[in-house]
């Protein structure tokens, strides 16, 4: 029987939820890893994806789930990852994380869970988007009044224009402010109009639960190394602390899994925000030469360049951005270069841009076009890895029974 005592041995774990199709900026900051890593041959490699984690948010409508976890298999594979190389799943095709996740139920403080910064700050966000919504239809005109008064007490900010600006800009800090200064939620809630139906619908049992279903995934398959975004990193935590209890109560079982922190550039999106499906400025992986072509066209630029003459400010230019992931050292200096001198127009230079991207999704597009013609193969594929998993999984959900003296 595998124990926690014998040498560790490397065993990567980590998943996706499937919310929507991927972009360039899941690209370079997770798969590319992903696809460095797959490379390893003495590692075990586990990437799944986390549908039930989907439903803890959109449980409401779960009428797109299968289509999204398609698409987010296509992404995938059209990516690079090699079934081959690693088990590639569905998380609710293996039900032993269901079962780990019931039996770390019972031995997982709600205090860790209460803690844990991630449930606070979806909390807060959810907070924030009504609020904004608020600010935006000018509801909330009282309700900033009052935040300022409370902000003119506790921030000193006198110049009442300013703390306006201030508190739209930083509302989301506001209402933290006003949670930390130990504002009963309910209170909040009376104060704010805030419409209870929607928090409530994050406000369940399964989301609040979320970091254990995410410590069942790792340590069913004894998980050494995650990795995974910075983001994540309160939810490795609890697992190791869920593996550490677990091991203390009944003996050596779990390792504990450490996070895979890889630095990779930052993406932005054609607005020169950070690449984000909810700023509307994302270039993805699915999108048609044309569409690059489109989006890449409508970027902004040095907005003092008004002829092709006038000197150009690469550093501050969201397309010269870009160029620094899909061109080549060469050419990236010669843009530069003559973006400075007013030698190339910003027309050429999108073009340059758009055709190196497009250069770049080319062998990508090929695979997604194969797999959009082979749909079975692609179910297959992950009916398959699912099966290998689950066969990982039975062991250790074994072990687990036997200790806890279930069946
Ligand atoms: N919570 C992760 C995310 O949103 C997804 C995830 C679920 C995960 N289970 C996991 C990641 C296990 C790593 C390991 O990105
Ligand atoms: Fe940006 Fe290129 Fe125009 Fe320079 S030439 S401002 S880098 S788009």
């Amino acid at each position: 029987m595998q124990q926690g005592k014998e040498p560790l041995k490397k065993v990567i774990v980590s998943g996706m939820r499937p919310t929507g199709k991927l972009h360039l900026g899941h690209y370079f900051g997770v798969l590319k890893n992903w696809l460095k890593l797959q490379e390893e041959e003495k590692a075990q490699k586990f990437f799944f994806i986390a549908d039930w984690h989907a439903l803890t948010t959109s449980y409401i409508n779960p009428e797109n789930l299968r289509k999204n976890i398609e698409n987010l298999i296509l992404d995938w594979l059209s990516c690079g990852l090699n079934p081959e190389k690693n088990i590639l799943f569905i998380q609710s095709k293996v039900k032993e994380h269901a079962e780990l996740y019931l039996l770390f139920g019972m031995i997982t403080p709600k205090s860790w869970l209460e803690l844990n910064p991630t449930y606070k700050d979806l909390k807060y966000n959810l907070l924030k988007i009504h609020l904004l919504k608020q600010v935006f239809e000018e509801k909330t005109y009282p309700l900033v009044e009052e935040i300022l008064k409370k902000l003119d007490e506790e921030l000193t900010i006198k110049d009442k224009e300013k703390a306006k600006k201030f508190l739209r800009e930083k509302l989301s800090e506001t209402i933290v402010l006003l949670l930390f200064e130990g504002l009963a939620e309910s209170e909040i809630f009376k104060r704010l109009n805030i419409d209870k139906k929607l928090l409530y619908q994050i406000d369940t049992y399964g989301f609040f639960g979320y970091p254990v279903l995410q410590a069942a995934d790792i340590l069913i398959y004894k998980g050494t190394h995650i990795p995974v975004g910075e983001d994540q990193l309160p939810h490795i935590e609890l697992s190791r602390e869920i593996a550490r209890r677990f091991n203390r109560l009944y003996g050596p079982t779990f390792p504990e899994p450490a996070p895979l922190l890889t630095e990779s550039p930052k993406v932005v999106g054609i607005d020169g925000r950070k690449m984000s499906k909810s700023y509307n400025n994302a270039i993805y992986l699915s999108d048609s030469e044309e569409t690059v072509r489109e989006k890449v066209r409508k970027m902004i630029t040095d907005p003092q360049r008004v002829r092709k003459t006038d000197p150009g400010r690469p550093e501050i230019c969201a397309v010269f951005t870009l160029h620094k992931l899909f061109t080549d050292i060469s050419q990236l200096k010669e843009i530069e270069e003559n973006c400075k001198k007013g030698k190339i127009g910003c027309v050429e230079c999108k073009n340059i841009l758009s055709k190196n991207i497009n250069q770049f999704l080319q062998p990508i597009r090929e695979r997604r076009n194969y797999y959009l013609k082979n749909k079975e193969e692609l179910w297959q594929i992950f009916e398959e890895g699912s099966k290998k998993a689950r066969e990982r999984a039975k062991e250790t959900i074994e072990e687990v029974r036997e200790k806890l003296n279930t069946f």
